[in-house]
């Protein structure tokens, strides 16, 4: 068989493995023949091809990023766009096709596969809100990396006596902000899934500083939110199309902190740190079972399903069950954090 493979979205450690499990299960044991394409769906509706042979994947295992390249593009969004998609597709004799992505890139992976495509999914974003599978590739290696950071501005917190806030990505789910916050042992923790009113935060800060402490760690979500009807002195800045603009919410918390208590505060926004690097084992691992995952599916004849790690077990979930939904939080891992601050 003739299987095309693309990555789509923001890249992610881990990426990597997974290619390279599609082309060695793929190539090697089912004998298939494996195209990728460059830069996610901007490649399929280019004709943008890369061979994918054992060749190529050698020495990836351990490398950040990923081989095929990706973009922030979806054929559905433009003029002409599917029609490209399946023309290329017919072009290059593609039977079936693997797409690695979040949200975006799975949500057009599902409209390709309403047009007749044959298509397996495998979940990455370092955010892990994909839903429908516990873990998405990229995660582990975002969360270590933001740990380490946390770790670091905990010296640094304590010797200058400051309020350091440490905004980390995850604009609709705060997977990042919790497990980090958690690992990291910070003092409060800011996600999306539960809005904050300032009044608590600053009373909270200025009893730690009057009890216990004299500094503090507060791990934000970019996409944390006050709560409805919250006073806030500031603004936050959004982009042109209103979206979520790196920095804004720590810089605006810093701003209502500072206001309202004195204490001097900084803010480090960990950006795109958190998806670059080497990927952790934990990723290298779920990437690896994944792409075999992935390929075997393709094999025994499925389609439009997506890869899904639940529990100890790496199962397909139907692509049309997960597309345009986020998985939020869970209720208990936030009490969890509250619990510790
Ligand atoms: O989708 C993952 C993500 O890491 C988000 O958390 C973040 O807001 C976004 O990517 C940043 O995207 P870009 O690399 O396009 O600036």
């Amino acid at each position: 068989m003739r299987v095309g493979l693309l990555t789509g979205g923001g890249d992610v450690p881990g990426l990597n493995a997974a290619i390279r499990a599609v082309v060695k299960r793929g190539e090697g044991e089912h004998g298939h023949s494996i195209v990728g394409f460059r830069n996610g769906w901007r490649g399929v509706v280019d004709g943008d091809v890369q061979p994918l042979t054992r060749g190529h994947i050698r020495n990836v295992l351990s490398v950040g990023g990923t081989l095929l390249g990706t973009a922030r593009y979806h054929p559905h969004s433009s003029d002409g766009g599917l029609d490209a998609v399946m023309a290329t597709l017919e072009a290059e004799r593609i039977e079936a096709l693997i797409c690695i992505g979040g949200d975006g890139t799975l949500h057009a992976a599902s409209k390709v596969a309403e047009a007749g495509v044959k298509i397996v999914a495998i979940p990455k974003t370092i955010d892990n809100d994909v839903w429908g599978t516990d873990r998405s590739i990229g995660f582990d290696s975002a969360v270590s990396i933001a740990t380490e950071a946390v770790d670091r501005i905990h010296t640094t917190a304590e010797s200058h006596n400051r309020v350091m806030i440490v905004e980390v990505m995850g604009r609709t789910a705060g997977w990042i902000a919790v497990t980090a916050g958690i690992a990291g042992g910070a003092e409060l923790v800011l996600a999306p899934e539960d809005p904050f009113d300032i009044e608590k935060v600053v009373r909270f800060l200025k009893h730690r500083h009057r009890a216990h402490a004299s500094f503090s760690i507060v791990v934000v979500a970019e996409g944390a939110v006050p709560a409805e009807g919250t006073a806030m002195h500031y603004e936050t800045q959004v982009g042109k199309f209103g979206e979520i603009v790196a920095g804004a919410i720590g810089e605006r918390l810093k701003a209502e902190i500072e206001a309202r208590t004195g204490f001097d505060t900084r803010v480090t926004v960990l950006g795109h740190t958190q998806r670059g690097g080497v990927p952790t084992p934990t990723d290298r691992i779920l990437g690896s079972r994944f792409g075999v995952a992935a390929i075997d599916a393709i094999t025994r004849g499925e389609s439009n399903v997506m890869t899904a790690l639940r529990g100890e077990e790496v199962v397909l979930v139907p692509l049309s069950e997960v597309a345009g939904k986020v998985k939020h939080v869970p209720a208990s891992l936030l009490d969890v954090a509250r619990a510790l601050a």
